[in-house]
């Protein structure tokens, strides 16, 4: 029978999910659709997933939050990190997972980071900060404002005034800043302290060339953008919708052609 997907987001016009996960489909020649749904109350998740007879689902932003407390059951990481961006079917039930953040440890295992600076603190931060804790990989968290670090107890926190210069193997802008304008993530000889004390610059942002990178760049570091990030959250979500039954370098080289 024919397996029907999608992702839930606000806006979720610009997401490349569908077109990912539509690649992995006809390579893999499976019987299955995946679209875009447009969901302004987010409250109303479950009963769409159900109504629309869904056998799995991505949830964007704003929706994370909310997923995870409509779940029947959430297994692994989603728990601590209280987000959920993948939603499978199992048993008439909705189960939730959070594949971000496996997703970023993917993309940058390969440079053996022992020491991390993370700059901002809301979701994305949170569900990397954890995973990568959890990898054994010292994370400490530097913020605009003071509110959101009470959520970061188990780190080393710092918001831009108290932040003490020292060296950090990678340094990982998750700020939403340089996204839809050109501004730095912190003041800028904040950022020039930050990048002269590091080897590696990762941004979560994806398909830009972010004013965080353009300088990492100008320093010489080692640079990555979010694309690997996205790649990756989507081949885990891909893999837990058919039950682990992939290759996981199967669905990743047809993804690929997503980008
Ligand atoms: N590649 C991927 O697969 C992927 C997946 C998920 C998210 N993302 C990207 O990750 C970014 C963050 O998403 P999120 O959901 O974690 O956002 P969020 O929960 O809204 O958190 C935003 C964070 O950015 C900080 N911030 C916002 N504007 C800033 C500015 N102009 N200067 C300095 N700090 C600023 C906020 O600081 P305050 O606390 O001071 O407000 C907060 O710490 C977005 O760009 C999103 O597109 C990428």
């Amino acid at each position: 029978m024919a397996k029907h997907f999608t992702i839930f987001g606000n806006p979720v016009q610009h997401s490349i999910s569908p077109k990912m996960h539509s690649f992995a489909i006809e390579g893999l020649s499976l019987d299955a659709t995946y679209d875009k749904t447009l969901l302004e109350d987010g409250t109303k998740l479950k009963e769409v997933f159900f109504e629309n007879k869904l056998d799995g689902a991505n949830v964007t932003v704003p929706h994370k939050e909310i997923a995870y407390k409509l779940c029947d059951e959430v297994r692994g990481i989603a728990k601590d990190i209280k987000a959920v961006n993948t939603l499978v079917l199992e048993d008439n039930k909705m189960i939730g997972y959070n594949t971000d953040a496996w997703g970023f440890y993917q993309s940058i295992k390969e440079y053996d980071a022992k020491d991390v600076l993370i700059l901002g603190a809301g979701g994305t931060s949170k569900a990397i900060s954890l995973f990568l804790k959890q990898k054994g990989i010292k994370v400490s968290i530097i913020n605009r404002s003071s509110k959101r670090l009470k959520d970061f107890k188990d780190f080393q926190t710092f918001t831009w005034d108290s932040y003490h210069d020292s060296y950090h193997d990678m340094v990982i802008n998750t700020t939403s800043a340089g996204l839809s304008d050109d501004s730095y993530p912190t003041p800028k000889d904040l950022l020039d302290k930050i990048l002269s004390n590091t080897k590696t610059a990762v941004d979560v942002i994806y398909n830009k060339n972010t004013p965080f990178l353009q300088l990492a760049k100008e320093k010489n570091l080692k640079t990555k953008d979010g694309s690997d990030m996205l790649l990756f959250q989507g081949v885990k979500a891909f893999n837990l919708f058919y039950h682990d039954r992939f290759d996981e370098k199967d669905i990743e080289k047809f993804m690929r052609k997503a980008f």
